[in-house]
């Protein structure tokens, strides 16, 4: 478990509320800089099920990595035009954590049997222009969360259809919450995180920690090819 997750508030916007991480600046080993993974949150709701699972992430991250809530949700909608112009500031510092990060992890609600707008879009600004898209390459962990029994399926499907598009890389395994609200301990507004079950918190240190490793061999290849 990491205790110290540090974290900034890169990019546009408000996190929210209770918001809980806490700021360190320790390293757990002085040889190997941590993991920086930009989280997009697919729901800015108050009490957000989605929020309150990034937050279980945090939770069972490993040591070596870290979290950087990314704000989505005051992007403008994508313009061409408004790329023309160079974009918005938002924009820009949107795109700047994002290829910055190592990897990035999307936890997100299902819409419609779909992925909302808002992180739809966020992967658009994040795509273009193609020749130097912020999200080439990146590594992507998806997550979601849902108060319903379907698990967020369709949401992550398209998710990871529309990232490989754009030229991302959808990390193979993915993990969707239904009855979420039970299984997280939390309806959302739980100022200290709530309780996820025992067995969820399995799962998601499994699934994270095998993201994790995944980014941590290509970021060595890299830094060795280089
Ligand atoms: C427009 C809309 C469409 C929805 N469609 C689905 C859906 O297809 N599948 C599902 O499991 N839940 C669906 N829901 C319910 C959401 O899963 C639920 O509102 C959830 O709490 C949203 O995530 P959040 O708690 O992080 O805000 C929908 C909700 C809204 C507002």
């Amino acid at each position: 478990m990491n205790d110290n997750a540090f974290t900034t508030t890169t990019g546009v916007g408000r996190l929210g509320p209770a918001f809980p991480f806490v700021p360190s600046t320790r390293i757990p080993d002085p040889d190997r800089r941590p993991l920086r993974i930009a989280a997009l949150l697919g729901s800015a709701r108050r009490a957000s099920l989605n929020r309150a699972l990034l937050r279980a992430v945090v939770r069972v991250l490993p040591d070596d990595a870290i979290v950087e809530p990314v704000a989505i949700e005051r992007l403008p909608f994508y313009d061409a035009d408004l790329e023309a112009a160079d974009a918005s500031a938002e924009v820009r510092a949107f795109r700047d954590a994002v290829s910055s990060a190592d990897a990035l992890l999307v936890v997100t609600p299902e819409y419609n049997r779909s992925l909302p707008a808002v992180v739809k879009n966020a992967i658009d600004w994040a795509s273009r222009p193609r020749s130097s898209a912020a999200i080439a390459g990146k590594p992507v962990l998806l997550l979601g969360a849902t108060p319903g029994t379907g698990g967020v399926r369709h949401a992550l499907d398209h998710a990871a259809a529309v990232l490989a598009f754009a030229g991302a890389v959808p990390f193979e395994r993915r993990l969707g919450v239904a009855n979420a609200a039970e299984r997280l301990g939390d309806d959302g507004g739980s100022p200290d995180g709530g309780s996820p079950d025992a067995a969820l918190l399995t799962d998601l240190a499994d699934v994270v920690g095998s993201f994790a490793d995944s980014v941590r061999r290509v970021t060595q290849e890299q830094s060795a090819a280089a």
